[in-house]
């Protein structure tokens, strides 16, 4: 399976929110060969779309000749996308956000009707193509936090997608805290691997990733002790 994964930390490897891509990558390593691209957001040169609708019109050729055309046929050549980035005022960090709108070469101006809403109409075949967010973030809580992003993403992803969300996501650049952050990482593996095998992770294991690793108070006092 090629798989590529869209870094959207300006951290680049350092990412706290990559430690949870990585053992993603790793489960499905174990069920079977992947063939993995990771490409840093931050490095490309991606240029701001300046809503001309040229792409639409025109069989999806922006106007800009920046690294986003090769960013295109890297999406097309894929058959899984994994968007890895920190969570930035509830959304995505903007240079992520700058390489999701030059995404509209992909879709022409005309519309559909696709059950309850309109959607444009592609200019490029991505029907087997299946989306992963994984989305770290640095207060404890979930509620209230990552709603908004969670929406955007299902909105421009409502076929297949899958959504890890993970909070107090700094423990894992955090060597003091791998009492539980390894085993949070063990759990992210088997979600990996689950994914490789049927497209899905199991709700009950999602659940389990996707709460705090440490009581909210307790990481609150941790991380207001060291300020
Ligand atoms: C500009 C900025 C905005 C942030 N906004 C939020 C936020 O809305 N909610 C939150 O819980 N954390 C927020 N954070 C914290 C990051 O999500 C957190 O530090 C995360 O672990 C960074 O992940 P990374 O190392 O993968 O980049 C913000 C951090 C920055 C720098």
């Amino acid at each position: 399976m090629k798989i590529t994964v869209f870094n959207g930390s300006p951290k680049r490897e350092k990412s706290d929110t990559m430690h949870v891509t990585r053992a993603f990558l790793q489960g499905m390593a174990e069920q079977a060969e992947q063939d993995v691209e990771i490409i840093n957001v931050i490095d490309s040169h991606i240029e701001y779309c300046t809503g001309c609708f040229t792409c639409m019109h025109n069989g999806g050729t922006c106007i800009y000749d920046d690294d986003m055309r090769g960013l295109l046929e890297k999406v097309l050549a894929s058959d899984v996308l994994i968007f890895s980035f920190p969570l930035y005022c509830y959304g995505m960090p903007a240079p992520l956000k700058a390489f999701f709108d030059r995404i509209l070469p992909l879709s022409s101006m005309a519309m559909q009707k696709v059950g309850d809403r309109y959607e444009h109409v592609g200019q490029a075949d991505f029907s087997r193509l299946r989306y992963v967010m994984i989305c770290g973030c640095g207060f404890p809580n979930s509620r209230h936090n990552f709603e908004g992003m969670v929406a955007q993403f299902n909105l421009m992803f409502p076929g297949e997608n899958t959504v890890i969300t993970v909070p107090e996501s700094p423990m894992f650049n955090a060597p003091e805290a791998a009492v539980v952050t390894v085993p949070r990482l063990e759990l992210v593996k088997k979600a990996g691997k689950d994914y490789s095998e049927k497209g899905s992770i199991d709700e009950e294991l999602l659940r389990e990733i996707c709460s705090p690793m440490i009581p909210e108070e307790q990481y609150a006092a941790i991380v207001n002790a060291g300020v």
